[in-house]
């Protein structure tokens, strides 16, 4: 592996007696896609939101682009500017058109000036294939369109490494795609990404790695054949078995029961 761009080490973190991550270890190189996927509340969300500390952990190393987070003086908001994060809800602003969403952090934040944060915008939407809804407001855009927009007002802040947490799992099964083909080019370009997914075509295609999570640690790691097509442990297997087969978790969805 080039250079790890995100390397995290020992991480744990509780909320209260909740001990949500209990030990991980992972390294994401320079460009690298990884898919994390795994059951319900196995900290999936936890632990990207310590990568972008949204999450302060206990105990633990994060270094993303060679400076540690975890470090007590670390600059934070310095380092949120250079990780964009997307989530499942695109939390656009609904008084704001379109360019004026994408301008708007782009002035606050990295003190660009009106024209040079309108240019910006301009090319992130082109990159997301909106560069026609410069103008519109977001209630007259589709969950999808909301999502490549917040995805380009992302883009818009120059990240070094973009988070995705389940970006496509408010959409309706139609414009799933779009965001998916929005999302392939930006790994396509070299964009390090980690990517929270239940999409395992997108997993299966587009990751250079799939890391299965379950109850807080790492259970099994690889390329998406090793993960997805031949998995060794037997939670991965219970856990693809249901969401390759969704009819399945309803009869095997029994509060408690885990696969060991
Ligand atoms: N801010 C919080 N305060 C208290 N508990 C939390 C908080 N965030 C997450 N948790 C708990 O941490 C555990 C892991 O949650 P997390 O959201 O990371 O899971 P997940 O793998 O993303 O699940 P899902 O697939 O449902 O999104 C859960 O038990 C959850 O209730
Ligand atoms: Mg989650």
């Amino acid at each position: 592996m080039s250079t790890p761009e995100i390397r995290v080490e020992g991480l744990h973190k509780s909320f209260g007696d909740n001990h949500v991550l209990r030990g991980i270890d992972l390294e994401i190189g320079q460009g690298e896609v990884v898919c994390v996927i795994g059951p319900s509340g196995s900290g999936k969300s936890t632990l990207l939101r310590c990568v972008n500390l949204l999450e302060e952990p206990q105990q633990g190393t994060i270094v993303v682009g060679g400076t540690e987070l975890t470090d007590p003086d670390v600059d934070i908001d310095a380092v949120r500017r250079r990780i964009g994060m997307v989530f499942q809800q695109f939390n656009l602003f609904p008084h704001l058109d379109v360019t004026e969403n994408l301008t708007l952090p782009q002035r606050r934040v990295l003190g660009r000036d009106k024209a040079a944060a309108e240019k910006v915008a301009a090319e992130n939407l082109a990159r997301v294939g909106l560069a026609d809804k410069a103008h519109a407001y977001p209630s007259s855009l589709s969950g999808g369109q909301q999502q490549r927009v917040a995805i380009a007002r992302s883009l818009a802040m120059g990240p070094e490494v973009m988070l995705f947490d389940e970006p496509t799992s408010a959409l309706d099964p139609e414009l799933v795609g779009d965001v998916l083909a929005v999302m392939r080019g930006l790994a396509e370009e070299g964009m390090t990404m980690m990517v929270v997914t239940h999409e395992m075509t997108f997993a299966r295609e587009v990751a250079d790695r799939v890391v299965f999570m379950d109850g807080g640690v790492i259970v099994e790691q690889g390329t998406p054949e090793e993960v997805i097509g031949n998995p060794k442990n037997e939670r991965t297997r219970h856990f693809l078995s249901r969401v390759l087969d969704p009819a399945m978790a309803e009869v095997d969805d029994v509060p408690g029961k885990t696969a060991e």
